[in-house]
């Protein structure tokens, strides 16, 4: 697939034996070698094992003897135009453990962005000196414009209130460890679903593995139209809700997120939905003995610390398993896996 593909399927200089698909397809030699990774509509199920397979031979690596001269020599740069610790850093560590290294920016505003310099001359420059790009910005579509543009690969890591890919990934892959199986469990959304980019990426894996989803959030900040919409083409079994006690007591997996207050254009809008589901060690009660409770975090207020202590409480683990899966997806772009 050549860069003038919409930018979602391999970089400009390797050759595509589809042009009409974007997937990886998994039945080739090193399937995601020189690919972009921009949406989780990319992946179909046998690229999903074979990712967590790859994730979970990174777990045990890094277990075992902490790292690995995978990627020795090859130069990652990490561009964020937005906030980030988790996705920034465990791209970064993950580049180090391979034996990669890292031109990060993470402050645009010291950089030529600062100068009205364009995303494509930005991610251009950058390519130059490096072997592939991570990219966050506040624009959704952004990492796909990056896409057209880059001869190297791209990698998602959060356009505006589109997708988060890789998070969506390692929610996928924290499930799987931590509950032994992905294939049939309910998996409940909470929280903010209209601007949530990493609930939009993992509501649309939830077809591969026959999940069912409860979608809890206030009318104001419903799942998006385009996400149901996908849902029901894909058959996946869903509801919505406003009380999370209508299902919180048939969930294997609690997932909560933060109300994402950068994307609202109206400060009152935000002060009228914060705020709108805590849990406490009270609700905790009611969560089934073998289940887990996730967050991608940042958390302000959904989970109160009282939470942390709990062994179903699984967010510190679930970060620790970003990196594993990051490092499994370099490796797999770069060819190494
Ligand atoms: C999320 C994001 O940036 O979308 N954070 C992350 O990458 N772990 C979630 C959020 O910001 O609420």
């Amino acid at each position: 697939m050549s860069s003038s593909d919409g930018g979602t399927g391999r970089t400009a200089g390797t050759p595509d034996p589809d042009p009409a698909a974007p997937r990886f397809g998994a039945h080739a030699q090193a399937p995601f070698q020189g690919h972009h990774i921009l949406s989780v509509k990319q992946f179909d199920r046998a690229d999903l094992d074979y990712v967590f397979r790859v994730a979970h031979d990174m777990r045990t690596m890094v277990d075992l003897v902490g790292s690995i001269d995978l990627l020795h020599g090859k130069v990652l740069a990490n561009l964020f135009y937005e906030p980030s610790t988790r996705t920034s850093s465990s791209f970064q560590a993950a580049m180090v453990r391979l034996g990669g290294s890292v031109v990060a920016i993470s402050e645009v505003r010291y950089s030529s962005v600062a100068k009205g310099e364009t995303l494509e001359d930005t991610v251009r420059t950058l390519e130059a000196y490096t072997d592939v790009l991570v990219l966050r910005h506040h624009e959704v579509g952004a990492a796909a414009r990056a896409a057209v543009v880059a001869r190297k690969p791209v990698i998602n890591a959060g356009d505006g209130a589109g997708e988060h890919p890789t998070q969506a990934l390692l929610d996928l892959f924290t499930i799987r460890e931590e509950l032994g199986r992905l294939d049939g469990v309910t998996v409940a959304l909470v929280g903010d679903l209209k601007h949530g980019r990493t609930v939009h990426s993992l509501a649309r894996l939830a077809r591969h593995f026959g999940i069912t989803l409860r979608l809890v959030s206030p009318v104001d900040l419903r799942m998006p139209d385009d996400v149901l919409a996908d849902l029901v083409e894909a058959g996946v079994e869903h509801s919505e809700h406003r009380d999370l006690a209508e299902v919180i007591g048939g969930v294997d997996v609690l997932y909560m997120t933060r109300v994402q207050k950068e994307r609202f254009a109206d400060p009152a809008a935000y002060e009228a939905v914060k705020g709108s589901y805590v849990i406490t060690p009270d609700t905790m009660r009611h969560l089934p003995a073998r289940a887990v409770l996730m967050h991608p975090f940042p958390r302000v207020d959904e989970i109160h610390t009282a939470c942390d202590a709990d062994p179903r409480s699984a967010y510190f683990r679930q970060i620790a398993f970003g990196m594993y899966v990051r490092m499994a997806l370099l490796a797999m772009v770069l060819g190494r896996a």
